[in-house]
């Protein structure tokens, strides 16, 4: 019978006291799931120890492969791009759009706006107007308090750049304070949430030497930073003649009148919007991972931008003017490169030194292009040879790999089921015959 699964003071005990209640609670074999998770300890404690600090209640290291992109130009400058992801095919894709428009003119990448936000939600039974009327007395109010938590961000350019008051028709009484921030190379989280968390606490006097010492008080529900980003954005694209996108199986204008419309349909219809876009944050996600910035972050403002005006749409756009093909991404990209996980992960910060420690917005751009090319190889094999190719010779391995095929073997597997139909009953015979013969 199962253990129960409720346990007191876990967090207190030792990560060896954690592997062990967990073991003897979650598994058949205790002894040999403690040597799995072990064997995935580091050797070098000290190594082991930045992990073990980074979450809590950790056991083990899960790993993930961390590959590269090489041959990335964007702007007119070259990249190998690092990029982490467990999903077969992504960097294969990423390799493949690279290489296809390195001899096209490379990518091209531009930030819009680095503005990031921050919210202050509060309840009020005051007058609407009186409050209304202060915002530019409550955004000076704001920087006049925050000056000491600014100081360094003003030294490096950044800083608190405007207040709004926001009031919705649903809930009367319910008023924000929507504030814009700079936060140059970091990605700002921890200056942004401990402005508005101190500025949210003098609200009380605030009110009193603005409104009076009768006046209502506000009553302030939470402090915190958005993670819609509408205002931090990139914009990355491609652009070559008809003729330059001659494909093997296709003419370049048949080629890009296919590509057109898959975008198109992208644009329109949310279930192929959804895939779209996750194609694109394949390449995004694996750039941000790599480089120790928040995933979920840049997932939840590109989803949300995609759908900003009330329909979930693909991120990407495509026009074809005269000869002239072009693809486009625009994305919110609120990311850092110094501060949070950047430079504690040993490996994030060798991916930034890999792209040549670029400031945040270069990082921006890397990213959007990263998604922009994972989109353009995903939406080129689906209008031409179709997705499970390439996928397929992937899929072979790992089932190989999970068959403990050895590298002949593997060698032999490739060559026996380049035409053939992939399934795992299917490779497993393969191997078992040749293992007989
Ligand atoms: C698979 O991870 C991503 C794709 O489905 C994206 C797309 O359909 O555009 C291939």
């Amino acid at each position: 019978m199962k253990k129960s699964m409720m346990v007191n003071g876990f967090s207190k005990r030792s990560k060896a006291g954690k592997l062990s209640w967990v073991a003897e609670h979650g598994f058949d074999n205790p002894a040999e799931a403690i040597g799995e998770f072990q064997s995935y300890w580091l050797d070098n404690e000290e190594r082991q120890r930045i992990y073990d600090r980074i979450s809590e209640n950790t056991i083990s290291n899960f790993i993930l492969p961390y590959g590269v992109a090489p041959n990335f130009i964007i702007n007119g400058k070259s990249y190998t791009i690092p990029m982490v992801i467990e999903e077969s095919s992504v960097v294969a894709a990423a390799c493949n759009a690279a290489k296809f428009w390195m001899n096209r003119g490379g990518f091209q990448a531009t930030v819009i706006n680095t503005e990031k936000i921050g919210q202050i939600h509060f309840y009020w039974n005051g007058q609407r107007e009186l409050l209304l009327r202060h915002e530019t007395t409550i955004f000076e109010s704001l920087l006049h308090h925050s000056k000491s938590l600014s100081e360094n961000m003003i030294r490096r350019g950044g800083g608190i750049k405007s207040l709004k008051i926001r009031t919705f028709e649903e809930d009367p009484d319910y008023y924000q304070f929507l504030i814009c921030f700079e936060t140059c190379d970091s990605m700002g989280a921890n200056y942004i949430n401990s402005i508005l968390e101190n500025f949210a606490s003098r609200l009380d006097d605030l009110f009193t030497e603005w409104f009076g010492p009768n006046c209502e008080l506000p009553d302030v529900l939470m402090s915190i930073l958005s993670n819609y980003t509408p205002q931090c954005t990139i914009r990355a694209s491609v652009e070559c003649t008809l003729q330059e996108l001659d494909q093997s199986e296709l003419n370049g204008k048949d080629f890009a009148y296919r590509f057109k419309k898959a975008v198109d349909i992208a644009r329109m219809d949310v279930y192929r919007a959804t895939t779209h876009n996750k194609g694109i944050f394949n390449g995004v996600d694996a750039v941000i991972l790599a480089t120790g910035n928040d995933f979920r972050a840049i997932e939840a403002a590109g989803h949300a931008y995609a759908a900003r005006d009330g329909q979930y749409r693909g991120l990407t756009t495509c026009s074809i003017e005269e000869d002239q093909f072009r693809l486009e991404l625009i994305l919110p990209v609120a990311v850092g490169t110094v501060g949070g996980l950047t430079h504690i992960h040993p490996l994030a910060k060798r991916s930034l030194e890999l792209l040549g420690n670029p400031s945040a917005r270069q990082l921006m751009k890397i990213i959007g292009v990263a998604g922009l090319a994972q989109n353009f190889a995903a939406v080129r094999s689906l209008v031409t040879t179709g997705i499970q190719k390439g996928h397929m010779k992937m899929h072979l391995i790992n089932i190989l790999n999970h068959l403990d095929a050895k590298p002949d073997e593997i060698d032999r597997a490739i060559v026996y089921f380049s035409d053939k139909i992939i399934t795992y009953s299917e490779v497993r015979k393969f191997l078992e015959n040749i293992r007989e013969l």
